[in-house]
């Protein structure tokens, strides 16, 4: 039936269907955020990871997919390049050859147990219904394996070695070490790095050339830095900036640094400046200030630690004991601690390491 809709044969004229088809399209693509609309169809639009990008072009010339393990940072092309492989393998038969389960399926132990063992245990044509050659396996996506319970991995064991001749595994995750050990060791490890300023913003002004948008080089260099090789980031903050300001606006390089949260320098040197000088009561109401600005904790740590590196004034033991704290805080917050209370506990770190010779944090001590 789908072969149909999109061969157009289906009685009606195919010039009177296809404008409004094509517009209905547009609209859609138009609509699409633009991480997915510039999602890689193929292996070879994978920006950097040349590494990746080399093995799993031959083992698709091969047809030797081993398992896979991919890790690294967000936004670094993990999910993409398996989904552009498995598009490229089977063609139109992709769906029915992929299973993928990802953070917002559950995946305990009786997941594996059904699902997963149910895919596995299917069998797959070495030949497409056309008659064309495919590769006669599928491949299992496990997106953010790092959430899965350890019972769920461990589980999973038997399966992946059970069912090798006809399955491969790909886990996706950001931190290898959330994943078992006989897990890792039964798939090839890929890590993906943060993708380099340059081909960011290359990647960035073809998507700008695609949408007809004029932004000015330095903008595009300070999403990137700031994104930090996080392409999926900077790519949905040309958007956004994009979205908010309308296409014929000269975006700015405030404007881009307002949307992504980033403190202004000069504010970062007066906070800095008033934990070396100011009273504890000053320091309270700094915090508060930049909370009602709406600064998220997160950013504020992560500017005041790239501060205290182009502080002169610090000893290294004084910015060990500032970085002890920040990192404290950092994973506080992730913890869903309360912003004000870590923020006032770095403030005050940086306050007291400045003016009491003998201070050391609590846990210290
Ligand atoms: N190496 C890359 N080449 C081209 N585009 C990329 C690359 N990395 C990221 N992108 C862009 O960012 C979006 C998100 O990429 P992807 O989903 O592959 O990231 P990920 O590494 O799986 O991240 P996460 O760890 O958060 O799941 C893609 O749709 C694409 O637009
Ligand atoms: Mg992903």
């Amino acid at each position: 039936m789908n072969a149909f809709l999109k061969t157009g044969k289906l009685g009606a004229p195919a010039d009177v269907k296809k404008p409004s088809t094509s517009r209905a399209k547009d609209e859609k693509k138009d609509l699409t955020p633009w991480v997915e609309k510039y999602r890689p169809r193929t292996v070879d639009d994978i920006v950097e990871q040349t590494d990746v990008v080399n093995v799993i072009r031959q083992a698709m010339e091969h047809t030797d997919f081993p398992n896979m393990l991919f890790y690294g940072p967000p936004g670094t092309g993990k999910t993409s390049i398996i989904h552009a492989a498995a598009r490229q393998m089977f063609g139109n038969m992709y769906r029915d050859r992929i299973l993928e389960l990802n953070a917002s399926d559950d995946r305990g132990i009786q997941v594996v147990r059904d699902k997963i063992k149910s895919f596995a245990l299917r069998k797959a044509n070495p030949t497409r219904p056309d008659g064309k050659k495919c590769p006669p396996f599928k491949i299992i996506i496990l997106d953010e394996a790092d959430s899965m319970t350890g019972a769920a991995q461990t589980a999973l064991r038997r399966i992946m070695e059970k069912e090798a001749q006809s399955t491969r595994f790909c886990l996706v995750c950001n931190y290898l070490s959330r994943i078992i050990k006989p897990i890792a060791s039964r798939c090839t490890k890929f890590r993906f790095k943060p993708l380099s300023d340059v081909k960011s913003i290359d990647r960035l002004e073809y998507i700008c050339n695609e949408e007809n948008l004029k932004v000015d080089k330095s903008v595009l260099e300070k999403i990137v830095e700031t994104s930090k090789g996080d392409l999926r980031q900077a790519v949905m903050c040309l958007q956004s900036i994009t979205r908010l300001k309308g296409k014929d606006y000269d975006i700015t390089v405030r404007d881009a640094l307002d949307l992504m949260w980033v403190i202004p320098d000069d504010k970062i040197d007066t906070l800095w400046e008033t934990c070396k000088q100011g009273t504890y009561n000053d320091i309270e109401k700094l915090v508060k200030d930049l909370l009602l600005e709406g600064y998220p904790g997160g950013q504020v740590l992560d500017q005041l630690n790239g501060k205290m590196f182009l502080c002169d004034d610090l000893s290294d033991k004084q910015r060990a004991m500032i970085g002890h704290v920040l990192g404290e805080c950092d994973y506080r917050l992730t913890e869903g601690c309360d912003e004000y209370l870590q923020l006032l506990n770095i403030f005050s770190t940086i306050s007291a390491v400045y003016k009491c010779t003998e201070f050391k944090p609590w846990s210290l001590c």
